[in-house]
């Protein structure tokens, strides 16, 4: 139960819903501190939720003793540090996505954690939501036969429409591969397994992005990071996954991921979803000839629970599996490979082979 004492590091924009959801939705987990730079935010957050231990400064919050598990919500640029810093108090860790800028650092911090005995969690945690749960048993199952590919086109506007503060998005450690590809390069490897080699043409549409939402219009962002990438995921099965993912554009394709077998097809709904208001939909190949216009697609009602926005399933989830001496779903080995995808989608981004090291 002592792990169960958690200190959140990020009052922002994403710490509302984790807030909500450990008070609401989870049980047996006490948020019992709240940091963040921006001292208002945090005591906000402590006002709201009676949390009560309030800091502005990471280096105070790890030394509290009651606390045995820190959440780190900051931005990415700040993950692999805090998560460092937590581990080295002797506290578990569990932070958004993603692990880290770099490999170097995220390295680091699964070693550290490794060493110390200590646990490494990392969002997001979509993939254990009902959506992606059914698809992983259908295909578990046999219902697609042998999966042949993937195809996911995660075409959108950037952020800097809506978020109050989208500076960071077009920064290292962010951009439409690090921050909406760990949803779709997480479930692509949990559902059809490690990647082995990536291949990528990256490019940076705009240099400057102009801010339109309200907080903050009309300000500019210089974009450090490639903003349209199509790139190829080798699974090690041999199944191939292509990703289009782009904050440049608007497309008429559905965030929805369809994964293809020889014995027929499934579409996923958006992974950055647990997948409430939808359904896997499913087609059994025919061999034969037939309709194409005709509507031959099942709708099948999900298997598993947590289609709301269960974020923070991920972290119980290593909670519980502390307490049940287990391996925990969204464990640092699985970040750090979609982290390795990842950059290897961004870079070189000029259509060579990159060869993926790591395994999980
Ligand atoms: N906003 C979303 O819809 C969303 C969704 C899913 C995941 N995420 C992820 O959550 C993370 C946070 O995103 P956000 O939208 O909440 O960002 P945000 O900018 O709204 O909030 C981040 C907060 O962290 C604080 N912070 C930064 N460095 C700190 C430090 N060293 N010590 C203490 N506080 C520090 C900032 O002051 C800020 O309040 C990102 O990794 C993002 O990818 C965001």
């Amino acid at each position: 139960m002592e792990n169960r004492k958690i200190g959140i590091i990020g009052c922002g924009n994403i710490s509302a819903v984790y807030l909500k959801n450990l008070r609401e939705q989870f049980e047996g987990v006490e948020v019992c501190a709240v940091c963040d730079t921006n001292r208002v935010l945090a005591e906000r957050a402590a006002e709201t939720y009676h949390i009560p231990y309030v800091y502005d400064n990471a280096d105070e919050l790890c030394k509290n003793p009651e606390i045995r598990t820190i959440v780190v919500l900051t931005t990415p640029g700040t993950h692999a540090e805090l998560c460092k810093k937590a581990l080295l108090a002797g506290k578990n860790a569990y932070c958004e996505k993603p692990l880290g800028t770099d490999l170097k650092a995220a390295a680091e911090v699964v070693q550290i954690a490794r060493e110390k005995g200590l646990h490494i969690g990392c969002a997001p945690d979509t993939y254990m939501g009902a959506a992606i749960q059914t698809g992983h048993k259908l295909i578990k199952d046999g219902w697609i036969g042998l999966p042949i590919g993937a195809r996911c086109n995660v075409i959108m506007f950037g952020p800097e429409t809506w978020h109050p503060n989208p500076a960071f998005f077009y920064k290292k450690g962010a951009g439409p591969v690090l921050d909406w590809g760990p949803y779709y390069i997480s479930a692509l490897a949990y559902l059809l397994g490690p990647v082995r080699r990536v291949s990528s043409v990256a490019k940076k549409t705009y240099g400057i992005r102009k801010m339109t939402c309200k907080e903050r219009y009309g300000q500019e962002i210089e974009v450090e990071v490639p903003t349209y990438i199509s790139g190829i995921l080798e699974h090690e099965s041999g199944t191939v996954s292509t990703i289009i993912i782009t904050f440049d554009a608007c497309s008429e394709a559905s965030l929805d991921m369809e994964i293809m077998g020889t014995d027929g097809t499934l579409v996923i709904p958006n992974p950055d979803t647990f997948g409430a208001g939808k359904m896997v939909r499913y087609k059994r190949l025919e061999r034969i000839h037939h309709d194409l216009e005709k509507n031959e697609w099942f709708e099948i009602p999900y298997l598993f629970g947590n289609s709301d926005n269960s974020r923070g399933l991920g972290l119980v989830d290593m909670l519980n599996a502390i307490e049940e001496k287990r391996l925990h779903c969204a464990n640092g080995d699985f970040a750090y490979h979609v982290l390795e995808v990842m950059l290897a989608l961004e870079q070189p981004g000029d259509g060579s082979a990159v060869e993926i090291q790591s395994r999980f």
